[in-house]
């Protein structure tokens, strides 16, 4: 969406998802946790940005998204959302936060909204979350679903599997068709082989956006960790990394720490 200029938007709304989509035009996302990744990526052209329950992991230091809870979540949508002109942003909705009903759910959309100036809220899963959906959109509040691999679902899955193989496709299109109908605008599709999230993307009208799901989706999105090469750990095969600021930063603190035992920092420069 960003490099076509004539048609860049000044803001992303959800109806240039939609364009985009129409008019094959790729949609590129990013996680961000905070208000300097949020600066930089959107004035990059990001054109949105996820708050994601990844932030447990990649921020919070947690095993899985699992523990993260709303409260954590809120302040760092509130900064990403703030920080950003162009981009659109979206809060995630953390376990435990919608799977008991509609109502819940709105209740935890509105708080993400009301608090955070985020400009619409993901959740995961397909046929058993389309009445969250539903509600929630029906309030106002703009959706992008999540199927596939659904990492709050990492125990009952069996892990990181990846989802919608041979016979599983099946499945994965009824869930594809059950967000659209419920009116998400846009579905995530995490974990599917490349056959499969084309299918995908073919038979829906709503835009569909990769995480590992290969090239014939309507956008691309990566965890900022581990495609800028700041993670510890295994990173998925299906990321690409851009940089490797882990060892950039290892370096530059390397080097302050000589600087300040050798006495060259500060300098007569940086004394008053
Ligand atoms: O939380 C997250 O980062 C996500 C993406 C991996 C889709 O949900």
């Amino acid at each position: 969406m960003a490099e076509q200029a004539a048609s860049a938007p000044k803001k992303v709304r959800t109806r240039h998802f939609q364009n985009a989509k129409e008019n094959g035009i790729k949609i590129t996302g990013l996680t961000s946790y905070d208000m300097l990744t949020a600066s930089i990526f959107d004035e990059a052209g990001i054109d949105f940005l996820l708050v994601g329950d990844s932030a447990a992991n990649n921020v919070l230091g947690y095993e899985t998204t699992l523990p993260v809870t709303i409260d954590e979540l809120i302040p760092l949508a509130r900064a990403v959302a703030g920080a950003v002109k162009r981009a659109f942003v979206i809060a995630d909705m953390p376990f435990g936060s919608y799977e008991t009903g509609p109502d819940e759910a709105l209740h935890t959309a509105f708080r993400f909204m009301k608090e955070t100036g985020a400009h619409a809220v993901k959740l995961e899963g397909g046929v058993r979350s389309s009445e969250q959906i539903r509600r929630i959109v029906s309030a106002g509040i703009p959706v992008m679903a999540h199927i596939g691999f659904t990492p709050q679902s990492e125990h009952g899955l069996g892990g990181h599997v990846i989802q919608g193989r041979g016979d599983q496709v099946r499945e994965l299109l009824a869930d594809a068709h059950a967000v659209e109908e419920a009116g998400a605008f846009a579905v995530v599709l995490e974990m599917v082989p490349a056959d499969a999230a084309k299918q995908v993307t073919a038979e829906l009208r709503i835009p569909t956006i990769s995480v590992g799901a290969g090239p014939h989706t309507d956008g691309q999105l990566l965890v900022w960790t581990d495609w800028a090469g700041f993670t510890t750990g295994r990173i998925p095969s299906f990321v690409k990394q851009y940089a490797n600021l882990r060892q950039t930063l290892a370096d530059a603190v390397k080097a302050y720490r000589d600087d300040v035992d050798s006495g060259a920092y500060p300098g007569p420069e940086h004394s008053y």
